[in-house]
């Protein structure tokens, strides 16, 4: 064998592996007090002497004698020499074995860095102590000490350079500070900025208690509601889940819940759930399935019940599907998350969910009907194509047998029509006929009819917004072109409109330009409030000249998606409206005729929508 074993590969082993999780794949472990313990796997007992110190990563046996770190572990009950125990491990861990160079200074870098963190949690902890808003707004969100203390939360104030004085009186460097994402450099060169600042701040730990980033919430309704720490040489939000760090040390549950965000941890955590995760608000990625793997539980998702997040339910689905993992799906009431849900109703009533939890096809089916009226021939026609699509991917021939007779009694369709549906031929022997408009991603829940929207602003349509304001700074041609589609109240995110702001007026103001010069425009800024300031740096840096060549084309299609997105959002006043009607209990001659005509407007939106496509 040429692999090469040294320092850096044992140390990122004993770095990326718990000792704990690894014993349970052998021993039944029991919590208790600050260790686990179990029965012995050396040698026969019938009274728990195996002991397993988490904090010390180290096991020992009273029964035998036997002990050591994780490899001693696995050599011995694998049977392995020193260097196989460490490949078992390097493999089990997906560490590559060719790419190992020792790299002391990378740790040591590292190492300065989760120090920085720490400290700065900290200070933030400090700060959220001393301050009533900050207090007050998580009291009002029923947050008391006891659960600050346990995710150590804090408060990033809100000035300038409160982190960054605290760190360097504490002796880091600032380039080490910047490096941790902790502040920014001004773009004038005149120095660093905090990059949190007034914002409830959620440390997030990794599994061995270090602090990996953090992220920010603003107090009030201002955007963006979170910032979160930009991937550093520790932290990567794609290989961490927030809350991980208080799975092992408080629960001893069979379960662990997926769930969306920082706050849905934390209330299911107030209200007796401690065994939820967050995906940290991007997209559910592979490594983070293969960290939930590691825990070998139950895997629950309960993402925001909005299209949002049954859309990423749907993607999350599939990506544990191919790590092996067969999730169950919480379903809240629309327009719920975790938060709201256990806030309201406690958790007896959460727990009722859990046993409620749909598997994936269960889950499919559950959103297609939510999709289609059942009682109209032409819906439930429709319905049982898109279903039998879901089916014909299941590989259990007798799992297909179970849902289509399920299905086929749940809405009166002859099993034998759907199983030909399900086997995908029509009567020509071709197959191809299903490949139709419903596979293309956006349109799907064009047709639904009570999902609502999420109210944040979509990222395509954040965007769009930003690379028009930097074509508009940059040639007043272009800005000639956005001004005859789009007004200065067309760009919706808060910085956007006030650079929009700044732009039109320079350009009328000022006919002989024909570009601003983005300095010009910072200063214009001047000292407006709450603004954030990493967002307008962002935009000047876009460098134009790495935009499509076809400038005109692309502002088209950016106008097209600013277009589309406030149809998205009339169409949810709508649909507010029509549920509104809709939950009346008494409804007066009025509220049938708005109900019409609103009825008549959502339709005529929705082709327009479509047509946008
Ligand atoms: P949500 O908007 O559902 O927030 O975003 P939330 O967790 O329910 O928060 P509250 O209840 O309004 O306080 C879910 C997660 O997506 C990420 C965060 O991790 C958040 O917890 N997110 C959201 C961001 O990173 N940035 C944002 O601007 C918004
Ligand atoms: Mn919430």
């Amino acid at each position: 064998m040429t692999y090469k074993i040294n320092d850096e590969l044992i140390e990122k082993i004993h770095d990326s592996s718990d000792l704990v999780d690894i014993v349970s794949r052998y021993v039944r472990l029991k919590k208790t007090g600050g260790n686990y313990v179990g029965l012995c796997p050396f040698h026969s007992e019938k009274t728990p002497s195996f002991t397993v110190s988490e904090s010390k990563q180290l096991f020992h046996c009273f029964g035998c004698g036997e002990g050591g770190d994780l490899i001693n572990f696995v050599m011995k009950i694998e049977n392995l020499s020193f260097i196989d125990a460490v490949k078992f491990l390097a493999d089990l861990q997906g560490i590559p074995l060719e790419e190992n160079k020792i790299d002391y200074k990378l740790k040591l870098e590292k190492d300065i860095l989760y120090a920085i963190n720490k400290d700065a949690a900290r200070f933030y902890y400090y700060n959220l102590n001393n301050n009533k808003r900050p207090l007050r707004y998580l009291q009002n969100r029923n947050i008391d000490k006891n659960i600050i203390n346990k995710f150590g939360l804090g408060y990033a104030p809100d000035r300038w350079e409160s982190v960054n004085n605290y760190l360097i009186e504490k002796g880091y460097k600032e380039v080490d500070i910047e490096k941790a994402g902790l502040i920014g450099r001004r773009k004038d060169n005149t120095g660093y900025y905090d990059r949190f600042r007034n914002r409830i701040i959620f440390p997030i730990i990794d599994f061995k208690g270090r602090v990996i980033g953090f992220g920010g919430r603003v107090l009030d309704n201002s955007m963006p509601k979170y910032l979160n720490s930009r991937d550093t040489l520790i932290f990567s939000k794609g290989n961490n889940l927030y809350g991980l760090n208080l799975i092992k040390k408080h629960s001893d549950d069979e379960k662990l819940i997926l769930v969306e965000g920082y706050m849905d941890v934390i209330s299911l955590y107030k209200n007796g759930i401690n065994y939820a995760v967050a995906s940290l608000g991007t997209a559910f990625t592979h490594n983070q399935a293969k960290l939930l793997k590691r825990y070998k539980r139950e895997i629950y998702i309960c993402y925001d019940s909005d299209r949002a997040g049954i859309n990423a339910t749907i993607k999350a689905l599939n990506i544990l599907g191919k790590e092996g993992i067969e999730p169950k799906i919480i379903v809240l009431p629309i327009g719920q998350d975790p938060d709201d849900f256990i806030n309201e109703n406690g958790l007896e009533e959460f727990n009722n969910l859990i046993d409620r939890a749909l598997n994936h096809i269960d889950y499919k089916i559950f959103i297609n009907k939510q999709k289609y009226n059942l009682n109209n021939t032409e819906d439930k026609i429709k319905f049982t194509k898109e279903i039998s699509k879901i089916l014909r991917d299941l590989k259990s021939p007798i799992e297909k047998e179970v849902y289509i007779d399920k299905v086929s009694r749940e809405i009166g369709v002859s099993k034998e029509a759907i199983q030909k549906e399900v086997s995908g031929r029509d009567y020509k022997g071709n197959t191809s006929f299903y490949k139709d408009k419903y596979i293309n991603g956006r349109n799907r829940y064009n047709k639904n009819k009570i999902m609502p929207i999420k109210t944040v602003l979509e990222p395509a349509h954040l965007t769009a917004e930003k690379t028009l304001i930097r074509l508009m700074i940059k040639n007043k041609e272009y800005y000639n072109v956005i001004r005859s589609y789009l007004g200065r109240e067309d760009f919706l995110n808060y910085e956007h409109n006030i650079l929009a702001n700044i732009i039109f007026k320079e350009y009328e103001t000022n006919s002989d330009l024909t570009e601003l010069a983005p300095k010009l425009i910072i200063d214009k800024l001047g000292k407006e409030e709450n603004l954030d300031y990493n967002l307008i740096y962002e935009i000047m840096d876009i460098d134009v000249d790495f935009l499509p060549d076809n400038k005109h084309k692309l502002i088209e299609d950016l106008i097209k998606r600013i277009e589309y997105s406030k149809l998205e959002m009339t169409r949810k006043e709508i649909l507010k409206e029509i549920q509104e009607i809709e939950s009346k209990k008494r409804k007066d001659e009025g509220d049938v005729e708005k109900f019409k005509s609103l009825c008549l407007e959502l339709t005529k939106l929705d082709k327009k929508l479509k047509s946008h496509i």
